[in-house]
């Protein structure tokens, strides 16, 4: 098997990106797998053409690599990849569609407002603002409608900070994500599917020093601690185990992907989204929980690959 291993891009996790990448290749490698590590640029669909491989593995995150876009190209070459289809991602990528499915599906997330910037300026910052407050009450959550890795996101404690905090996602993207925010245990779920229907891995949970996971938090050693297991109790447990699969399942997810929840105090899993293309960085959530379940990653994924190609 010759596996192509996508990584870089141009989006704003690029960085991160290109260094899932290189984790990628090292563990298909550790696991016997034939890998090369390639950048998501103009060369890539000549080269597909030219030379198309036996399977992808997309190490890419954010827009075309998480939007579906890519793998709607890969669909076309008949290239086979790891992970969900192209109108999955798309749905998945996009928080408000997702978040609406999963409400639909009767899983627990926390209230939003999609805001788009037009509509923002048209009805008039402030007199939006206000409502949203109203509405919502604080603290609230602003992330941009699309986009990962915390990059744009802000915890607003009181109405005053709002305004910031959106000029701060309109950065990112042109539709602000405007939720409630849940206080809790901030926990990651990845689930795997080898075969026998997607599973979940232990729950990972985060506990940044700072109190806050931002962009550094995720990806500088150190300051961000784990437990791997969560300490959760073994009944809420089996609940986020059951919720995370739900999760997956009610977006058409195949292969993996990174459920990202938080617990409340009452033992209650709300969803905040779910990754599509999970971060495969040393410091990323889902290597942690494959090794928190015995597993190997170069293992895991190489019994992803079989399965895509198969
Ligand atoms: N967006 C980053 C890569 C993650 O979800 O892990
Ligand atoms: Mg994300």
């Amino acid at each position: 098997l010759r596996v192509l291993v996508l990584a870089g891009g141009l989006s704003y996790e690029r960085d991160v990106s290109l260094r899932s990448g290189r984790r990628v290749v090292d563990a298909l490698h550790a696991a016997g797998v034939q890998t090369e590590l390639r950048d998501a640029d103009v060369a890539l669909l000549p080269g597909l053409r030219a030379d198309p491989p036996d399977a992808v593995v997309i190490a890419l995150h954010g827009a075309t690599g998480e939007d579906g876009s890519l793998r709607g190209v890969l669909d076309l070459f008949d290239v086979p990849y790891v992970g969900c289809d192209a109108r999955a991602a798309r749905l998945a990528w996009d928080k408000p569609s997702a978040k609406a499915v999963l409400r639909e599906a009767g899983i627990s997330t926390p209230e939003w407002v999609a805001l788009p910037h037009d509509r923002f300026s048209e009805l008039g910052a402030v007199a939006v603002l206000d409502r949203i407050v109203e509405r919502l009450g604080v603290p609230l959550m602003v992330k941009p409608a699309q986009g990962g890795s915390g990059l744009g996101a802000s915890v607003v404690r009181a109405g005053s900070e709002l305004p910031a905090a959106m000029v701060g996602c309109f950065a990112y993207d042109s539709t602000a994500l405007v939720e409630r925010y849940v206080t809790g245990a901030d926990i990651a779920v990845s689930v795997v599917d080898l075969g026998e229907g997607p599973t979940a891995l232990p729950a990972v949970e985060i506990v940044p020093r700072d109190g806050v996971y931002d962009y550094a938090a995720r990806y500088t050693a150190g300051l961000t601690t784990w437990h791997a297991p969560a300490r959760l109790s073994p009944a809420v447990a089996v609940d986020v185990a059951a919720v995370a699969v739900a999760a997956h399942e009610a977006l058409g997810l195949r292969d993996l992907s990174r459920v990202d929840l938080i617990v409340d105090p009452d033992g209650v899993p709300h969803v905040l989204e779910v990754n599509v293309s999970p971060g495969m960085t040393e410091t990323s959530l889902l290597p942690l929980a494959v090794a928190a379940a015995g597993l190997d990653l170069g293992k895991v994924l190489s019994g992803l690959v079989e399965r895509a190609v198969r």
